[in-house]
């Protein structure tokens, strides 16, 4: 079961690495935006706060400009830039990673 999602993750992962940008929604199958506020609040609420309003210790992740999509989000997370602690992939699984970037996502244009 394990292997076979990280199979299955690992196939999105060159599904999204091979396609171009028009082909980006129908080859990359989103993150569960749900699945990955559960995600948030366990791996990165302390830094970024709960309501990612940010904290003495991270940025607030709300009001991020149009140009943070899913996938530049996904990639900030994956391959952050310091002082942003790399939690992928000793903390997170390709999935959360997936699940989290889809809930910043959701949740980057709101006040
Ligand atoms: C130890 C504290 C800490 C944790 C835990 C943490 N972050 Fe960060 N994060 C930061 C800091 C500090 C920055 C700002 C880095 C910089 O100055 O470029 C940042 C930057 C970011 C950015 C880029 C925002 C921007 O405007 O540049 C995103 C997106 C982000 N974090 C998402 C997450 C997510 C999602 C998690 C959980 C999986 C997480 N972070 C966990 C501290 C943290």
């Amino acid at each position: 079961m394990k292997n076979r999602a990280s199979a299955a993750s690992l196939a999105l992962l060159l599904t999204a690495c091979s396609g171009h940008a028009s082909g980006e929604r129908a080859g990359i199958i989103r993150g569960d935006g749900t699945r990955g506020r559960s995600v948030y609040l366990e791996r990165c609420a302390a830094c970024h706060g709960a309501e990612a309003r940010g904290s003495r210790l991270g940025p607030s992740l709300r009001a991020l400009s149009p140009t943070w999509n899913e996938k530049r989000i996904f990639a900030a997370i994956e391959e952050p830039e310091a002082p942003m602690p790399k939690l992928y992939p000793s903390q997170l699984t390709r999935r959360d990673l997936a699940d989290v970037a889809a809930y910043i996502d959701r949740i980057a244009a709101e006040k």
